[in-house]
């Protein structure tokens, strides 16, 4: 079994991050989504999935395909959906520093 499904089969929470290319998650994430298939029937520990997500774009409209995947992947699976976190108008290299989605982070994470 490669390492990143071991160690989704054995997690409690799954935190899906990305930055939103082309109006969804990379394709770096969706092809760890992919090897997860084998888990739909196998009695997974996963109890609830959260999403963090960046983008450029000032409004919300890109990340509607992302939060649909979550919110599917958590109805397939069985998982609660914890939420989701979004990031908009990041274009530059530190321009997320400070931003309050950071606290926002950190509460979701102590929540879960
Ligand atoms: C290939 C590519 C596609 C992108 N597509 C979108 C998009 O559809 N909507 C958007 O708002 N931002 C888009 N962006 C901007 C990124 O989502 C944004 O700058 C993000 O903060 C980059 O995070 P990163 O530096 O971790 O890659 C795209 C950026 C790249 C490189």
């Amino acid at each position: 079994m490669p390492p990143i499904l071991e160690a989704i089969r054995k997690a409690d929470v799954l935190v899906l991050a990305s930055p939103i290319y082309y109006w969804s998650v990379t394709a770096q994430l969706k092809l760890a989504i992919d090897r997860m298939y084998p888990l739909i029937s196998v009695k997974a520990t996963i109890q609830r999935a959260a999403m963090l997500l960046t983008c450029g774009n000032k409004s919300e409209d890109v990340n509607e395909g992302a939060v649909f995947l979550l919110d599917r992947l958590c109805n397939a699976y069985g998982w609660e959906n914890a939420g989701v976190i979004t990031a908009v108008g990041l274009h530059d290299k530190g321009e997320i520093a400070g931003r309050a989605e950071f606290d926002e982070a950190r509460a979701l994470g102590r929540k879960i």
